[in-house]
């Protein structure tokens, strides 16, 4: 039976890669301790995903493990000897780091050594796919020229027009604490690849969405749109004039694309991973879309201080992931992920008012 771990497995991608893989017949192992709760309180709790994948999947086996928990880690992969691992697991959000900048560090830089000197001890064969951000280039994105459109800011220099690539340089730029600390993960998962021949790679996302998402204010903006939509919540843009673009990669192409790797690793590798230019769209473009599918008016107010670092335009360049693997492609445009979004809230809605709580 082929072994699969999978850490942050009730989180937005951990669990779509549990869903997928248990699909195909693998025996998956998640590591999750709900730690998004403890984040962002009871609206991150991710235990009706744990929930809702233990009910589905017998295949599924769950383990309440901290990653920053070093023995544990390394107890649990020396038993398993996974045949690859997928590590999501972390604290996700550029603005909570700046409050909590050791608990960020431990989780995101920390936890992934853990991970990757356990994955050398016991599994050096196994791919080892990382979910790396954007937000390790830091705000140097901002520096590319840039065109004011009717809706949207635009990349003005043709060199970016297919959108950033992995050959954008991370270094001397402002990060946030978020960004240093995903920074520091995804060098050391490129130096495990390089230094110690390891099939691993680091996957620089753009948006991640989908409808198994937790969105809060702080993570998961089209999720966090959506729901505020639904609920007549007011939706708070910070700047730019609401005209900030990121480009959006459904859970479920993201999880493609790390089967295609697991079943051709390389080592050390580093690819943008977004929706491209196809995907991408505004705030200001995300309410009327989120209004065609709703029927509701966004209600919205504007903060003209922009969050601190924060990306004007980023669009992923696809060109790298394509070429090394051509069979992979996206397969949801933003309409459908809309829907997807906005059914899952109103059925989470339906079901139960506290799951998660609204
Ligand atoms: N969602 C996005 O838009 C986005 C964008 C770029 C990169 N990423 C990266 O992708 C990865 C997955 O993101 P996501 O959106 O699925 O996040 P998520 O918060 O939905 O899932 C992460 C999961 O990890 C768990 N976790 C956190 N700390 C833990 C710990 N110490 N031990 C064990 N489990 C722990 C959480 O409880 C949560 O279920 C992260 O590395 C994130 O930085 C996400």
């Amino acid at each position: 039976m082929q072994k699969l771990l999978v850490t942050g497995s009730s989180g937005l991608i951990g669990s779509e890669v549990v869903s997928f893989f248990c699909e195909q017949g693998w025996t998956i192992h998640g590591v999750d301790n709900n730690m998004r709760a403890d984040f962002f309180g009871a609206q991150g709790d991710t235990r009706w995903n744990l929930s809702r994948l233990q009910s589905r999947f017998p295949n599924f086996i769950h383990h309440e493990i901290d990653i920053r928990n070093r023995v544990a880690v390394r107890d649990l992969l020396s038993e398993l000897k996974p045949l690859a691992i997928v590590h999501t697991a972390a604290q996700p959000s550029h603005d909570l780091a700046a409050s909590r900048p050791l608990d960020d560090f431990d989780v995101n830089a920390v936890g992934t050594l853990n991970l990757l000197e356990s994955a050398r001890q016991a599994c050096p064969e196994a791919p080892f796919v990382h979910m790396s951000t954007n937000k390790v280039y830091g705000d140097r994105p901002n520096q590319i020229r840039l065109q004011e459109l009717v809706t949207r800011w635009d990349y003005a220099d043709p060199d970016f027009e297919d959108g950033i690539p992995e050959s954008f340089s991370i270094d001397q730029s402002l990060h946030s604490v978020f960004g240093a600390s995903k920074a520091a993960a995804d060098i050391m998962v490129q130096e495990y690849g390089r230094y110690f021949q390891m099939p691993t790679c680091c996957l620089r996302g753009g948006c991640l969405t989908g409808p198994n998402h937790a969105g809060v204010e702080l993570h998961g903006f089209l999720s966090y749109l959506i729901k505020c939509n639904l609920e007549g919540k007011v939706y708070k843009i910070f700047g730019y004039k609401g005209k900030q673009v990121r480009d959006n990669i459904h859970a479920y192409d993201v999880t493609q694309f790390m089967f295609q790797f697991i079943k051709q690793p390389r080592c050390g590798e580093v690819y943008n991973l977004g929706g491209g230019r196809a995907n991408s769209i505004s705030i200001l473009e995300a309410f009327k879309l989120a209004e065609s599918i709703t029927g509701k008016p966004m209600q919205y107010e504007y903060y003209e201080q922009n969050r601190k670092g924060d990306h004007i335009c980023y669009i992923s360049s696809l060109t790298k992931m394509k070429s090394h693997y051509p069979e992979w492609r996206i397969t949801k445009n933003l309409e459908e992920t809309f829907q997807e979004i906005y059914l899952s809230w109103q059925n989470r809605t339906a079901a139960n008012h506290a799951s998660p709580p609204v």
